[in-house]
């Protein structure tokens, strides 16, 4: 029977794109014993915006949540995204502190680590890939897609055969801004599949309205995973939905795995926390529509608001032709880098700035200089040699990779932070997220010294 695995997305991605990463821990408790006997290839649950965000606004230590899933979650593998060398955020760590988040995240119940970086440059992912192997834990090897003229069925092959020679345990395809149409997701992975002995896996999301027939062709061409979210919780810019896609591929003779009654049973939970958001404004019903905006301009849905936000704050909506038209020219002349966080930032506000001063890199932003000097890594294409030369003055690019720059960080913080931080996981939350963390840290002592203090209370 042929078959096709789901990955379950409601408490990362979809609670990501929808709420912006606000579900508490208590939300979903109740029901992790159900997502567990549902069937899932995997349950994504952690990294990717989580970590800052239960630091940031749940005041929750992320590791003790990892750990509490896992406990109530033995049967289904736990999975996260990172982010190469830049872990969990945007700029590049020390190998030493890469390694060590690793072996913190699959020692508190991580099982499959989705590695990516913003640039497909495989340097900066090789250190996570080996890690991540060494730990005993699965490496998914992730390709970030986007559309250019450099960017084509041989440049992603390439690509996955160096992530499989690298050692990762499968390939997934992952298409941030939902632009991936169910023709090329066919031709994609039929050539992956052809070029690679790995296990193929597409991410995408429904922003623009391909999601499923995005991943109905992906199946058909051989994929092995899909991520999908559970229905109240999916659609705009989140998953396709889980139960919808169970039911076509069960139809068409797949196993899925899946069991309907589990599936029902996790959606009745989700669906008045879902409500509750809605009427609360924590969900804009403007996320859950369908926006074909990324289609017509090849610029992802996050990008295009952020363009016009920018401009309506500096009174210059006037000029929103002209930056559109500017965009992927700046684009180009930075080799073409896939428009997912930082570059899809970088590139709008230069594109912005290039326009509103009325003479092109004029003014160029200090992320945009270290770009060029090749502190994000390689660009994928060709960058414009008279804007290197204007920027760096004469200065070479950097050849190898920037962590190797970089100094280890992980037992000197640990020294200086002394009894602040409690473990090894409370230093790397501090590395990650140093004034958040410190708040957190602070905040979690004054709970508990109240707590004390109340039962000291009771006691009398
Ligand atoms: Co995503």
């Amino acid at each position: 029977m042929k078959k096709v695995g789901f990955t379950e997305t409601v408490l990362r991605d979809a609670n990501q794109s929808l709420i912006a990463t606000r579900l508490p821990f208590s939300a979903f408790e109740p029901i992790l014993k159900t997502i567990d006997s549902a069937g899932y290839y995997s349950c994504e649950c952690w990294g990717g915006a989580t970590f800052d965000s239960c630091l940031r606004y749940l005041s929750e230590d992320p590791w003790e949540r990892l750990r509490n899933i896992k406990k109530a979650m033995p049967n289904t593998k736990l999975q996260m995204l990172l982010r190469g060398q830049n872990i969990l955020g945007y700029k590049h760590y020390p190998d030493d502190v890469v390694r060590k988040f690793i072996e913190l995240a699959v020692k508190n119940g991580m099982d499959i680590i989705r590695i990516f970086d913003a640039l497909n440059d495989v340097r900066n992912i090789e250190v996570a890939v080996d890690e991540t192997l060494k730990q005993g834990a699965i490496a998914s090897g992730a390709i970030c897609y986007t559309i250019s003229p450099i960017h084509n069925i041989e440049s992603y092959i390439k690509l996955a055969k160096d992530m499989e020679k690298m050692g990762v345990n499968t390939i997934c395809i992952k298409d941030m801004a939902g632009i991936m149409t169910p023709k090329e997701a066919y031709a994609l992975v039929s050539a992956l599949k052809e070029n690679v002995s790995l296990p193929i896996i597409v991410h995408t999301h429904s922003t623009t309205g391909l999601a499923f027939m995005t991943l109905l062709k992906a199946v058909e061409a051989g994929a092995d995973v899909i991520d999908t979210a559970i229905s109240c919780f999916s659609g705009g810019t989140s998953q396709a939905a889980t139960e919808t896609l169970e039911y076509v591929f069960t139809e068409m003779g797949y196993d899925t795995g899946l069991d309907k009654e589990t599936l029902r049973k996790i959606n009745a939970h989700f669906k008045p926390i879902r409500d509750k958001f809605l009427n609360e404004g924590g969900l804009n019903p403007r996320v859950l529509g369908t926006d074909t905006d990324a289609l017509n301009y090849q610029i992802p849905g996050g990008m295009l608001s952020n363009l016009i936000s920018q401009l309506t704050q500096q009174n210059a909506m006037d000029k929103f032709a002209d930056v559109l038209v500017e965009t992927p020219n700046v684009r180009k002349d930075l080799g073409y880098p896939p428009l997912v966080t930082p570059m899809s930032q970088m590139v709008g506000q230069q594109a912005v700035s290039n326009v509103l001063a009325g003479e092109r890199y004029k003014v160029v932003s200090k992320e945009v200089k270290a770009y060029l000097r090749g502190e994000y890594g390689r660009a994928p294409g060709e960058v414009d040699g008279a804007l290197v030369e204007k920027v760096l003055m004469g200065d070479k690019p950097l050849e190898g990779r920037f962590a190797d720059t970089l100094e280890p960080q992980f037992e000197k913080t640990k020294a200086e932070l002394g009894d602040v931080a409690r473990n090894d996981e409370d230093v790397m939350s501090y590395i990650s997220f140093p004034q958040v963390a410190e708040k957190f840290f602070n905040d979690r002592k004054a709970r508990e010294e109240k707590k004390a203090f109340y039962s000291i209370e009771e006691v009398e």
